[in-house]
């Protein structure tokens, strides 16, 4: 009850600070809550490896497993990983990430979200040799990008799909 009450507070006190604000409605207050490289480091490689690690299969000394989900909850990761793929893509499209970027980080950018929405469709029709093929793609889009944009030396972003350890 009492935690209840004090939620009550904190939502009354946000509730009044949006009041204050509306003078400037239209000015966006979202931030940058990570630099590229912790998004890359945190979101973008972690999740695309939940979707690469979603089809094909890896071999190790009881012989070859097919890593293509088995359960709901897998299907499910498999799923927001590749819409997180996806949604990646348009954030790097904001001026929080695109200012002082060429045009083609625009291009980059597109290319992510679009790969990641085929991702998605592969999953959602869990199709699993579409999702195998769409990760090969995945890999080359997250690979043209950083061509332009080299990460600093001595980091290897990016793993091939398929054949990979769990
Ligand atoms: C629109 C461009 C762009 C795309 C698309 C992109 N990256 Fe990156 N990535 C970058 C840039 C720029 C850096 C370098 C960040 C730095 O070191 O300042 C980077 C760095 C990285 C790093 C190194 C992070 C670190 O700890 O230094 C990893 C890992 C990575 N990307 C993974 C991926 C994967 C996986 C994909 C595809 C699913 C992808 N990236 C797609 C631009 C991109």
């Amino acid at each position: 009850m009492r935690h209840y009450a004090v939620a009550i507070a904190a939502a009354a006190s946000l509730a009044s600070c949006n009041r204050a604000d509306d003078g400037d409605a239209a000015a966006p207050t979202y931030v940058k809550a990570h630099d590229i490289k912790q998004l890359m480091a945190t979101i973008v490689q972690p999740q695309a490896d939940v979707f690469w690690r979603s089809s094909g299969s890896v071999m190790d000394e009881q012989g070859e497993h097919d890593l293509t989900p088995t359960t709901e909850e897998r299907w499910l990761a498999a799923r927001s990983a590749s819409a997180t793929v996806a949604e990646m893509g348009n954030l790097l499209q904001t001026p929080l990430y695109a200012e002082g970027r060429g045009a083609d980080w625009i291009q980059f950018s597109k290319a992510l979200v679009e790969i990641g929405m085929r991702a998605e469709q592969a999953v959602a029709a869990r199709n699993s040799d579409a999702m195998f093929e769409v990760g090969g793609t995945m890999y080359n889009v997250c690979s043209a990008c950083h061509q332009a944009y080299p990460p600093a030396a001595g980091e290897v972003p990016g793993q091939a799909p398929g054949n990979q350890a769990e």
